[in-house]
């Protein structure tokens, strides 16, 4: 079996203005809001971190320093927790070293597509992962876990997809699909919002990526598709047939957690698992839906 370059480095674009969500966003990065106690840009370096991923790359923007904030010490806050004799496993994984991260500025928002590009310095010659924190994915093993071990078989590019019922394809970028082999399906085209009518599959496109470098060169011509915006989606599109390019369905859930209900949603399904709160929220839950 041929041998893939191992995929070391993670760009997490956090430099979106999150519309979505103001006025809660007019201060405070999306990425910054958490799901229960942990902010949601940490559960997408800790999925990283299962995956291998050693150096973290995050493309910010103007008031983003929280996110640096909160992968760096917290000197005060650690020693008078120490001092107090406080559970200080509530700080893990937040302290990224140096080396293991690196802050790089998107300075408009021009798109997903810019801010990957912004990252191509740090990356370098090298494959890449990229993950989009607010859609939380939500499995064990991981996402790009399960990512990377299909990686080592198909090298090339490869994407998460999921499946999703046809009346809500029109909503999301979605594959053609080629050959399948179990969790592999192969990406013959990429179609951004089709018709239900005209979609090639129900299979859609969720935040996580796998890139081989040659897609900066392609991003580098600043082509601007859907909405004005400089597009991942197009450039990579721009790969399939010359290089090997695959989908992985994601087993484990996916929650949108750029749109309100995803948000909601991911917030009350992650309460229900946990041994801490689980059975109060459950009962909550019941009480408000009048059960
Ligand atoms: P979204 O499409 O959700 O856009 O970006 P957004 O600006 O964050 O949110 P809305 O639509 O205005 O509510 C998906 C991911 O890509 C990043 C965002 O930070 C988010 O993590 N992004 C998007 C950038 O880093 N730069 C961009 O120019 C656009």
């Amino acid at each position: 079996m041929t041998q893939h370059r191992p995929i070391k480095k993670a760009v997490f674009p956090v430099a979106g203005l999150g519309t979505r969500f103001l006025p809660a966003t007019k201060a405070i990065p999306k990425e910054m809001m958490p799901i229960i106690d942990r902010p949601l840009i940490q559960y997408a370096v800790d999925e990283a971190r299962e995956a291998g991923i050693e150096q973290m790359i995050f493309v910010t923007g103007r008031g983003k320093s929280s996110i640096e904030d909160h992968f760096d010490i917290a000197y005060e806050l650690e020693a008078t927790m120490a001092e107090r004799g406080k559970d200080m496993s509530l700080l893990e994984g937040t302290r990224l070293m140096p080396g293991n991260c690196a802050y790089v500025r998107q300075q408009e928002p021009l798109g997903l597509g810019h801010a990957v590009w912004c990252a191509r310095d740090i990356v370098g010659d090298e494959p890449f992962a990229v993950l989009l924190p607010d859609e939380l994915m939500w499995g064990a093993p991981g996402c790009m876990r399960q990512m990377v071990d299909a990686y080592a078989r198909t090298g090339g590019n490869l994407i998460s997809v999921i499946e999703v019922p046809d009346d809500e394809v029109p909503n999301y970028g979605v594959i053609d699909p080629g050959a399948e082999d179990g969790a592999l399906t192969e990406v013959r085209g990429l179609v951004e919002k089709p018709a239900i009518e005209n979609a090639p599959s129900n299979k859609i496109v969720s935040g996580r990526y796998i890139l081989q470098p040659e897609v900066m060169k392609t991003l580098q011509s600043h082509e601007k598709g859907a909405g004005g915006e400089i597009q991942l989606t197009d450039a990579m599109a721009r790969m399939i047939g010359s290089q090997p390019f695959n989908a992985v369905t994601f087993a484990g859930a996916r929650y949108d957690c750029g749109n309100k209900a995803g948000y909601v949603e991911a917030t009350l399904a992650l309460s229900l698992e946990r041994s801490d709160i689980g059975a109060e929220v459950r009962q909550v839950a019941e009480r408000l839906l009048g059960q």
